[in-house]
């Protein structure tokens, strides 16, 4: 008896649950204004290399602190917010400029000596290139015997859209009296 019942409901618990599942799947259908896919054409990818200077200039009204240092040894915990200047030649007084950098870095270790996180937007203004961006980040190990650092492409903007790469950074020359850092930069962006 109780067998037979069964039977007789079990397709017409599977048909409810079906109709169910089929009306949810219509509604997820109709929502589509969120997401639209289509395919396009790529023009074709190309390797772009980049060689400029960014020049920061600490305690400037460029480089504000915004957090304590927590350990001398390390700089641990400071937080400057930068407005750079980025230029072709390494004399950012007397130098074609090329664009912006602007951006934060960071101290995150309070063990490892002066190593800083970058997360920065360089803004470029020259050339082909003005009005396109790249973002920059990673971290990088100071080093006045030219040990370079180096840093991811994360994206862009402009010529630069859908762009990734890296960048190599090394100390170029300082001016302790300026507070001023020069670090030369290669970046090495594919993009379309
Ligand atoms: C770091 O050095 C400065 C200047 O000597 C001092 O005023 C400050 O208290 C020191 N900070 C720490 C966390 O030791
Ligand atoms: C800039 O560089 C040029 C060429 O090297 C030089 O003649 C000029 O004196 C420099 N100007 C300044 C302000 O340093
Ligand atoms: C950072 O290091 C200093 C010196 O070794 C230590 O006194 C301090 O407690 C450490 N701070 C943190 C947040 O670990
Ligand atoms: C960059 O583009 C802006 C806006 O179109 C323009 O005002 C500026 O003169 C350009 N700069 C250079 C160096 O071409």
């Amino acid at each position: 008896m109780a067998s037979t019942k069964l039977s007789v409901f079990l397709p017409l618990l599977v048909t409810l649950l079906l109709a169910a599942l089929l009306s949810s799947l219509a509604a997820a259908e109709s929502q589509t204004s969120f997401a639209t896919k289509k395919l396009f054409t790529m023009k074709k990818e190309k390797l772009t290399h980049l060689h400029f200077y960014w020049s920061n200039f600490q305690r400037a009204p460029t480089a504000v602190s915004v957090a304590p240092i927590l350990n001398n040894a390390t700089f641990y915990g400071a937080v400057t917010i930068n407005d750079d200047t980025l230029t072709l030649g390494p004399d950012p007084d007397n130098s074609t400029s090329v664009g912006k950098a602007r951006g934060l870095y960071h101290f995150p270790s309070n063990t490892t000596s002066f190593v800083y996180e970058m997360i920065y937007s360089f803004a470029f203004t020259y050339g082909d290139y003005n009005g396109s961006s790249l973002s920059l980040l990673g971290s990088v190990f100071p080093s006045l015997s030219g040990t370079a650092s180096e840093l991811t492409v994360a994206g862009g903007t402009g010529v630069f859209r859908f762009a990734r790469g890296y960048a190599v950074l090394k100390f170029a020359s300082g001016d302790p009296k300026r507070s001023l850092l020069v670090n030369e930069l290669d970046v090495y962006v594919s993009h379309y």
